[in-house]
């Protein structure tokens, strides 16, 4: 049974459109797939620990910094059980509203957590850092308020979808689809606009990759 991670990082509920347009994107896909299986994540309901000395210093043992100990060891077990739910997913599907030019924090420390050697990542000093995810994709749903696509960069830059790209390849997800409702705000047409985004999805059209 296919499996979709469906990862919630606007904390706005019901009046986010990250969050509205990534829930059609996952009801489309239902439709599309019946025996979908579903996991939905929000990040800002979701306890997630902080990551802070023990589970950073058990990640640079893999890196020949320091020793694993019983601390640092326990802080891993928490890291790699948030991990598995990750994992388990072949679909991974990101609602994520641009907050400073980036990305929500919380998201951010989800993939602090998440992002570690040996499970979604490897290194090598020739290589450099190498994915281990295999045969995985990847939709991101993109909202900003002012931010769009060619703005002059008085209204920002895009460290959202770019930091995203970036990551998803760095873990070996290279099958990446975005869809943007941008801007949301400094939009003159602001409803139309998202009438279009929403019927992209319903109709099954890949944004943002080539056919
Ligand atoms: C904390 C915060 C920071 C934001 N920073 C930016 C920004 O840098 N650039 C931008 O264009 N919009 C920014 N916005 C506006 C949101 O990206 C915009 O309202 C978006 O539509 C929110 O998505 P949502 O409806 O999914 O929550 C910011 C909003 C908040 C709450």
């Amino acid at each position: 049974m296919p499996k979709l991670l469906h990862i919630v990082a606007s904390p706005r509920g019901a009046d986010s459109k990250s969050n509205a347009l990534a829930a059609e994107f996952v009801a489309a896909e239902q439709a599309r797939t019946p025996n979908l299986s579903v996991d939905r994540l929000d990040l800002w309901a979701e306890d997630l620990p902080a990551f802070d000395g023990d589970p950073a210093a058990a990640k640079m043992t893999f890196f020949g910094v320091g020793e694993m100990d019983p601390a640092k060891a326990e802080a891993w077990e928490t890291v790699s059980r948030i991990t598995s739910r990750f994992l388990e997913a072949d679909h991974i599907v990101l609602g994520v509203p641009m907050w400073n030019g980036g990305i929500p924090y919380r998201l951010k420390h989800y993939i602090d957590i998440i992002t570690q050697p040996g499970l979604l990542f490897g290194f090598d000093p020739e290589k450099g850092y190498f994915g281990l995810l295999e045969n995985k994709r990847a939709t991101v749903v993109t909202t900003s308020g002012v931010w769009a696509p060619g703005a002059d960069p008085k209204y920002g830059e895009d460290f959202q979808s770019n930091y995203l790209e970036w990551w998803l390849d760095l873990i070996g997800i290279t099958d990446v689809q975005t869809i943007r409702y941008q801007p949301t705000l400094m939009n003159p047409a602001p409803q139309e606009h998202y009438q279009e985004v929403l019927q992209s999805i319903l109709s099954g059209a890949r944004q943002g990759v080539p056919a």
